[in-house]
């Protein structure tokens, strides 16, 4: 019988979307039921990967140009995809991501107006061009995820927030789940944690009983 390949599911959307708690419960109980999951995180996820997360999130380099920025995601993401993301798969594992080369489209590209293009082409390089199976965008109007944080206590000077920016980066993900529908699963997160939790469960738990786990 041919091994079963690998699948790669990816998590985007915005901070305030609940993305990361959600993936935090899904994949321990997926893990408890005794599916090979692995759980990884961008920017980071490797060691030199959270060398470069910290370079990236230091609130002292203010004189980081936008190019230098979306390099040093791909520097990290090469880095995952090598170490981590890879191998997983080729073990015929179900790989969880926190984010991937969406979030450098969104952010990078429909956020901070950079070309598409140039940005294809450097997660092109950094990638080798290794897809997400499932892409899970967690969907939520900006103003809704900023007074979700508000009211965390968990805003901080790195949030500076640009509402334009964030509308930017909302659409650009609507339109990137639009452009590629075989990919993408759009989940409305304006919603209560468990109503979102048992939706995201059910698509998870479908998705892998049709690729045969
Ligand atoms: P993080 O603290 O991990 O936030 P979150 O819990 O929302 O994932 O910070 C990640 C930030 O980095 C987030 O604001 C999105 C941004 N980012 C990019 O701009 N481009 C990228 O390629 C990636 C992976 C993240």
């Amino acid at each position: 019988m041919e091994k079963r390949p690998g699948r790669f599911i990816t998590f985007e959307g915005p901070d305030g979307s609940g993305k990361t708690a959600q993936l935090d419960l899904l994949v321990d109980e997926l893990i408890q039921a005794g599916y090979p999951v692995l759980r990884t995180r961008e920017p980071g996820g490797t060691p030199i990967g959270d060398q470069i997360r910290a370079t990236l999130l230091d609130l002292k380099n203010t004189a980081m140009v936008d190019r230098t920025e979306a390099l040093l995601y791909q520097a990290a993401r090469a880095q995952l995809v090598d170490e981590v993301i890879k191998p997983h798969l080729a073990k015929g594992g179900i790989v969880v991501s926190d984010r991937y080369a969406d979030s450098t489209l969104a952010y990078q590209g429909y956020g901070h107006q950079n070309t598409l293009a140039s940005l294809q082409g450097i997660i092109h390089y950094a990638t080798g061009g290794l897809i997400p199976d499932l892409t899970i965008l967690l969907d939520l109007a900006p103003e809704v995820g900023l007074e979700r944080r508000v009211s965390a206590g968990g805003v901080n000077r790195l949030d500076a927030y640009d509402i334009e920016f964030h509308h930017r980066v909302r659409d650009g993900y609507l339109e990137m789940a639009r452009k590629e529908p075989q990919r993408w699963v759009v989940v409305d997160a304006d919603r209560s944690f468990e109503e979102v939790r048992s939706d995201l469960r059910e698509i998870l738990l479908d998705r892998l009983q049709g690729w045969g786990f």
